[in-house]
């Protein structure tokens, strides 16, 4: 893998913990914590396939708002606005996974991105609020295309910044419908399966499954 010349990293559920939001939403409505998390993060993802697939694309930010108000809605839950505020605060204070420092700093050296479907102020927040700001050198987000994962645009947005051929990207994202879309498009990928998850049939599996990022140094 030395042929890699850069590492490209999904944000959300890759390095960020999209379900450390379970204890703000679990605070909020006893008992309903691991169920509104989930469903919250199911509708947001549906919702950015949706939107790009319907040309009507608004920022993640927005879905994230959008993809909460549903999910309360199906859960028969009724949030005031100060608890919906506390709990879309809680996206902006995403925990990042314990390795991910670990990781990052041992691949310095070659540029270090990440390429999300987040909006830039989310992505900022959270690399701030968990102190890798000197240990990302790079952050794309998919706002400036207006369309998000898995259309290949993204993917290239990645090559066009960095300069770099589309194998010489070490792209590493926990999502196996962004797996599938980055090889399709021809990145080098490496699919973070924490959850021994069956591979997505999609066509197009990764280059390398691993189940812990720090994996990732013996390959890289
Ligand atoms: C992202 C979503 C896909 O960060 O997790 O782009």
């Amino acid at each position: 893998m030395n042929r890699l010349k850069a590492f490209v990293f999904d944000a959300y559920g890759t390095l960020f913990d999209v379900y450390s939001v379970q204890a703000t939403c679990e605070e909020v409505f006893p008992g309903n914590g691991a169920a509104l998390s989930r469903l919250w993060r199911t509708k947001q993802l549906e919702y950015s396939w949706l939107r790009s697939l319907m040309n009507r694309y608004e920022d993640f930010w927005k879905l994230t708002g959008d993809g909460l108000r549903f999910s309360c809605q199906a859960l028969g839950l009724q949030p005031e606005p100060a608890q919906y505020e506390k709990i879309m605060q809680s996206y902006l204070t995403l925990a990042a996974f314990p390795e991910t420092a670990q990781v990052l700093d041992r691949l310095a050296g070659r540029p270090r991105c990440i390429l999300s479907n987040g909006a830039p102020a989310m992505l900022e927040a959270a690399v701030r609020h968990n102190g890798l700001e000197s240990k990302i050198d790079r952050v794309l987000s998919v706002d400036e295309l207006k369309v998000y994962k898995p259309n290949p645009a993204v993917y290239q947005l990645a090559v066009d910044r960095l300069g770099l051929g589309r194998e010489e990207i070490g792209f590493i994202s926990a999502n196996g419908w962004d797996v599938a879309g980055a090889k399709a498009f021809g990145l080098t990928v490496f699919w973070l399966n924490r959850q021994a998850a069956p591979v997505e049939e999609l066509g197009v599996g990764p280059d390398a499954i691993i189940t812990s990022p720090l994996e990732l140094l013996d390959l890289a």
